[in-house]
């Protein structure tokens, strides 16, 4: 597949002309390969609907269904909607999705129906190089521990259950080998993770603390993305974090999430 780099090692563009539905099943393999070794994978001006989206998704994997959506929209999709009334927006702050499911996602897709006229940018940064850019006593420290995730609110509506109560929340290594690369990336994520289970509480607090600091000041481990309608962006969130900038208000920015079941994270014995 052609494509040109966001930054060197993270974030790529395919090139233009790159048709999703057009896709052999070789290419999507390639798909998930570069988004594996490049974290984010940016298309243009997709030829695609709600139903063509819902159907590629199927093509990367088992999906994550949102049965909550009104009938004009197929249940593989997560709506991403911000307009004149919003008062903040999904996956505002550095998250990884739904990290709190005991198989939490691989691949995320988002395709953009509708953008603002200006902001609305997502950014990403590389949890291979949150952790590889660490100290090496650091690193050995981190990959002993393990973290508790909670599913967090926003997620309610998506999942159809009432109570918070009713969703899972997991315990993953702090430190995860992505399958495809054999690369370890970071797995904490402000969003979802609610301490460091090894740790006493203010140990817990304050190593996380750092670690999203690392995450966020590090911005030669970060790129974003500005959308056009019909752009698509797949992010692997074994190994990316994630951050909507809700700095459009009040304009409209409409958005299809398709999200794929990943694995149990793991770290690989070395
Ligand atoms: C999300 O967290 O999936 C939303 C990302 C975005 O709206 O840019």
């Amino acid at each position: 597949m052609k494509y040109t780099h966001i930054t060197p090692s993270f974030g790529v563009e395919l090139a233009a002309g790159t048709q999703l539905a057009a896709l052999t099943d070789r290419e999507v393999t390639a798909l998930k390969q570069l988004a594996a070794e490049h974290g984010i994978v940016v298309v243009r001006d997709q030829k695609m609907d709600k139903q063509g989206q819902a159907k590629f998704g199927h093509r990367l994997g088992s999906l994550m269904n949102s049965p909550v959506n009104r009938p004009d929209t197929p249940e593989e999709l997560i709506v991403i909607r911000a307009g004149p009334k919003s008062k903040a927006v999904a996956g505002q702050g550095w998250h990884s999705d739904v990290s709190s499911e005991a198989v939490p996602p691989g691949l995320s897709m988002l395709r953009m129906e509708v953008v603002p006229p200006s902001g609305g940018d997502t950014l990403f940064a590389d949890m291979y190089q949150a952790f590889e850019t660490l100290s090496p006593f650091m690193q050995t420290f981190l990959k002993q521990l393990h973290a508790r995730h909670e599913p967090r609110g926003h997620y309610l509506y998506l999942s159809g259950a009432k109570k918070l109560e009713e969703l899972p929340s997991s315990v993953h290594p702090v430190v995860r080998t992505h399958p495809l690369t054999g690369r370890n990336a970071l797995y904490v994520n402000a969003g979802f993770v609610e301490n460091i289970v090894e740790l006493s509480q203010r140990e817990s607090q304050a190593l996380l603390a750092m670690l999203y600091d690392h995450v966020a000041y590090s911005v030669s481990i970060q790129c974003r993305v500005q959308w056009a309608p019909n752009t698509v962006v797949f992010w692997d969130n074994r190994i990316v974090q994630h951050h909507a900038a809700f700095d459009y208000h009040p304009a409209v920015r409409l958005g299809f999430r398709v999200t794929v079941v990943g694995e149990a994270p793991y770290l690989a014995d070395e």
